[in-house]
């Protein structure tokens, strides 16, 4: 500023000290005449650099500064510092907002940014994969006409934003969102989307298995109690007391059964640890198995045994055993008396070991397949409880499978039989020496 004002001074005392000397030298006149010409080339001089400068600013480039002489060289020189300044600024913040973006995307969770009124400034991809939207075609647009669901739009238009709300079935129905509302800067929003589907499923799981846990014991339980209300407060004869005796240790060894298959179940689940790696000999595991069930069956059906291949199997025996002697109970058990089970081990086309049991019961309706693993589902509750099944045979048997890389197939009609097959990776099998 002050070099300014020394350039202004300077024009001025010289234009003054010009016009002095014609007036001393020459005439007062001529004195004022050079005054007054020195002044209009001054005066167009400033207004043609004006001119200059307005051009420049209206296609502002910061390549085309112009050139100037004195003042106009000291304000062009200004203005380009602080264009330039704005430019790295401009060049800083576009950086920033490159990296914050980056960072959005890198993240597990969905991130929109809204301005005051709910539009939409900002999405990561996650956030315009679970909430359908598009940067490109729904940036600027308000959210709540997005997303349209009722407890999304009460949720953004309240204020209660310190909690998060969860969104079932937005896009697809077994989808759940949790989403939250974050108030940032001095108007902006940001919001925060996850998807939970998985844990709402296990949560589920846990929530079915504790109700069907308490529902399964309940059931002996009551009947037990009954029995012993009935023997104390009641006369009853001795024969009837042995009937309820008998009823009763039924129920208690239901009890024990589910006990028992749960503990196996949660030890399955428990130990992350490989299964141990016996070799097994699966002719003599194939005449154990055959004899536990014509013991089972009490001869009433016929036991059909075939050892096809003489290879061994890989695996943790005592966890392989108890997989296969569910599915030759279960054979048993669903198969009315006269039908035929066949057990058979060999290796398929592809190389790999397989061990299945195939009856000739009343098969299983294919709605009833894909959940015949879950832990108590049984397809009809009443014939299996009769049975003394407790629905926790083919959740073992699964988890067992998983343990040692092998697929559980279930192959069955109704009206015809079934048959489960475990199919054991190539890798499991050992060919005789
Ligand atoms: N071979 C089969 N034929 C027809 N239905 C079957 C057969 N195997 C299993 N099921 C059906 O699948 C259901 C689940 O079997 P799973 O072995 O898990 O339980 P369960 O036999 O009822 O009880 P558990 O084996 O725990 O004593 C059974 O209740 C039955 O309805
Ligand atoms: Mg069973």
């Amino acid at each position: 500023m002050v070099a300014f004002w020394i350039q202004i001074s300077f024009y001025l005392l010289g234009i003054g000290a010009i016009a002095w000397f014609f007036g001393a030298v020459v005439s007062p006149n001529a004195g004022w005449t050079v005054a007054v010409a020195l002044l209009a080339y001054w005066v167009v001089y400033q207004l043609y650099y004006l001119q200059k400068t307005m051009q420049w600013l209206e296609d502002f480039r910061l390549e085309k500064v112009p050139h100037g002489a004195g003042t106009w060289d000291l304000i062009f020189a200004k203005i380009y510092r602080i264009a330039k300044s704005g430019e790295q600024q401009r060049q800083q913040l576009a950086e920033t907002l490159k990296d914050f973006r980056s960072a959005t995307q890198a993240m597990p969770d969905g991130v929109v940014t809204l301005d005051e009124d709910n539009q939409v400034i900002y999405a990561n991809e996650q956030a315009e994969e679970q909430l359908g939207i598009s940067n490109e075609k729904d940036g600027g647009r308000n959210l709540i006409n997005i997303v349209r669901h009722p407890d999304f739009v009460a949720y953004l238009n309240g204020t209660d934003w310190d909690k998060s709300i969860v969104l079932r079935g937005l896009r697809d129905s077994e989808r759940v969102l949790q989403l939250q509302l974050i108030p940032y800067g001095t108007h902006q929003r940001l919001l925060m989307t996850r998807d939970i589907t998985q844990l709402d499923r296990l949560e589920t799981t846990r929530r079915d298995f504790v109700a069907n846990v308490s529902h399964e014991l309940k059931t002996p339980l009551t009947v037990l109690s009954g029995f012993l209300e009935t023997i104390r407060e009641l006369p009853v004869t001795e024969a009837q007391r042995n009937q309820y005796l008998g009823l009763m240790h039924a129920q208690a060894h239901r009890m024990e059964n589910i006990v028992e298959d749960l503990l196996v179940l949660s030890k399955l689940e428990s130990t992350n640890a490989p299964a141990q790696e016996d070799s097994i000999d699966m002719r003599e595991m194939m005449d154990r198995l055959t004899t536990d069930a014509n013991t089972i069956s009490r001869s009433q059906h016929h036991i059909e045994c075939t050892a096809a291949s003489s290879a061994k199997l890989i695996g943790a025996e005592d966890e392989l055993a108890s997989a296969f002697s569910n599915l030759v109970s279960n054979a048993i058990r669903y198969t009315p008396a006269g039908g035929t089970i066949r057990l058979t081990w060999s290796i398929n086309p592809e190389g790999c070991p397989v061990f299945s049991v195939e009856d000739t019961g009343p098969g299983i309706e294919p709605q009833h397949l894909p959940r015949l693993t879950e832990r108590f589902y049984r397809v009809d509750r009443s014939r299996s409880r009769e049975t003394g099944g407790t629905g926790l045979g083919l959740a073992i048997v699964k988890h067992v499978a998983t343990r040692h890389q092998a697929t559980l197939l279930i192959d069955s009609e109704v009206g015809k039989g079934s048959c489960f097959s475990m199919v054991f990776p190539e890798k499991r099998r050992v060919l005789p020496a």
